[in-house]
């Protein structure tokens, strides 16, 4: 069987990954592409070579742009991929514009795909996530499901049921191969940074960082929570683009510093005692870890990292961002358990149902 994997952005690549080596393990021909909608060689480069992903075999270098130009440049570029290399099945992830871009080229060429973390929804149309979701999960033929939330909104918005595979978590299977390499760094990273107790920030959702009058006020509470603990903030080159001023005025408690690589930002992830996120992947992965997470948006896709998780909502109510630090910090801490089939085995079940379905 020839698999295209398609990635193009951060969160994808340690998606990709246990697929890949599952497949492989099965000795299926593979073949990866990538979009370059993530190009700094931080947001790429140093995730394939910490996950031990094979170089692309294809790049097909895109680039920034808005949503329009940076889909469009991925579909005119992936068509010719697809024609020549003719896969049995394409696997694309996640919620980004690759994502949507590829199933797009996919369904109109009538090349079968699947779509791993399929059924998400945070029900929040001004997400771009949120649409890329929408449109990637009614053209999928395989819908891979990371948790049972997923199963129901795909049946409530008449997906056929023979398509839907509960699998689990493909992002946990990465975390947990490579926790272990992660511990061994830590002392390591801990020296470099000079860190004793600390949390840990990232900030990049458009809705948060491009519009001051969120930004500022947002920024000004973690500023004045790095007092009573260091926080370590790594900032992605979109926030860094927009706020490079102001970001050097913080309090040297809030360290600024640049996008970390996997097992660096799962070492601090493991050892932070909050962390203060906006993204997606994270609320799992800190829900996975035991880490109290508070999320700096009004909903999310991943509900059941606030149900059975360490996650709460916080929105953009500061009064109660100030509440869930000191809580994480001081207690009480909320109960927390890990949701079922987030146990590594994610992606060897994805490889056995393809190798058994095609
Ligand atoms: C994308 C995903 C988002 C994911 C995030 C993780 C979409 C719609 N969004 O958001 O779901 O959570 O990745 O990082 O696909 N830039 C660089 N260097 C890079 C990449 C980006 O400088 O390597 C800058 C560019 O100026 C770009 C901006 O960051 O315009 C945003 O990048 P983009 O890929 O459009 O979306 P993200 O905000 O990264």
């Amino acid at each position: 069987m020839k698999v295209l994997h398609v990635v193009g952005a951060r969160p994808n690549f340690m998606k990709a990954a246990p697929v890949y080596r599952a497949l492989a393990r099965r000795g299926h021909e593979q073949a990866l592409v990538h979009t370059g909608q993530h190009y700094d060689a931080l947001m790429s480069d140093v995730f394939f070579m910490a996950l031990e992903i094979p170089n692309p075999d294809e790049s097909l270098n895109v680039g920034s742009g808005s949503h329009a130009q940076q889909t469009a440049a991925i579909m005119s570029r992936f068509e010719p991929v697809v024609l020549t290399r003719k896969p049995r099945i394409v696997l694309v992830y996640g919620d980004v514009n690759s994502t949507v871009a590829a199933a797009l080229v996919c369904s109109k060429l009538g090349i079968r795909f699947g779509h791993v973390e399929a059924g998400l929804r945070s029900f929040d149309r001004s997400m771009p996530e949120e649409i890329n979701r929408l449109v990637t999960d009614q053209l999928a033929d395989f819908l891979f499901t990371p948790s049972v939330d997923g199963d129901e909104n795909l049946a409530r918005e008449g997906v056929a049921k023979e398509k839907i595979f509960l699998v689990g978590n493909v992002m946990i299977d990465t975390l947990i191969q490579f926790l272990p390499q992660a511990d061994k760094i830590y002392p390591q990273l801990k020296a470099e940074l000079s860190l004793g107790s600390f949390g840990l920030v990232t900030l990049h959702r458009p809705s948060n960082v491009d519009d001051e009058s969120t930004f500022l006020p947002m920024l000004q509470t973690i500023d004045s929570l790095s007092g009573e603990l260091p926080l370590i903030f790594p900032v992605h080159p979109r926030t860094r683009q927009k706020w490079e001023t102001r970001l050097k005025k913080c309090n040297p408690n809030l360290r600024v510093i640049a996008p970390l690589g996997y097992l660096e930002f799962l070492a601090l992830q493991k050892n932070a005692k909050v962390v203060i996120t906006d993204s997606g992947g994270i609320q799992e992965e800190t829900t996975f870890l035991g880490t109290p997470c508070l999320t700096l948006r009004e909903n999310t896709e991943r509900p059941i990292t606030v149900t059975i998780g360490t996650n709460l909502l916080i929105g953009r109510d500061w009064e109660l961002l100030r509440k869930g630090f000191h809580e994480a910090l001081n207690g009480p801490r909320k109960q927390a358990h890990c949701p079922p089939l987030w146990d590594g085995k994610a992606a060897e079940r994805i490889a056995e149902i393809l190798t058994s379905k095609l």
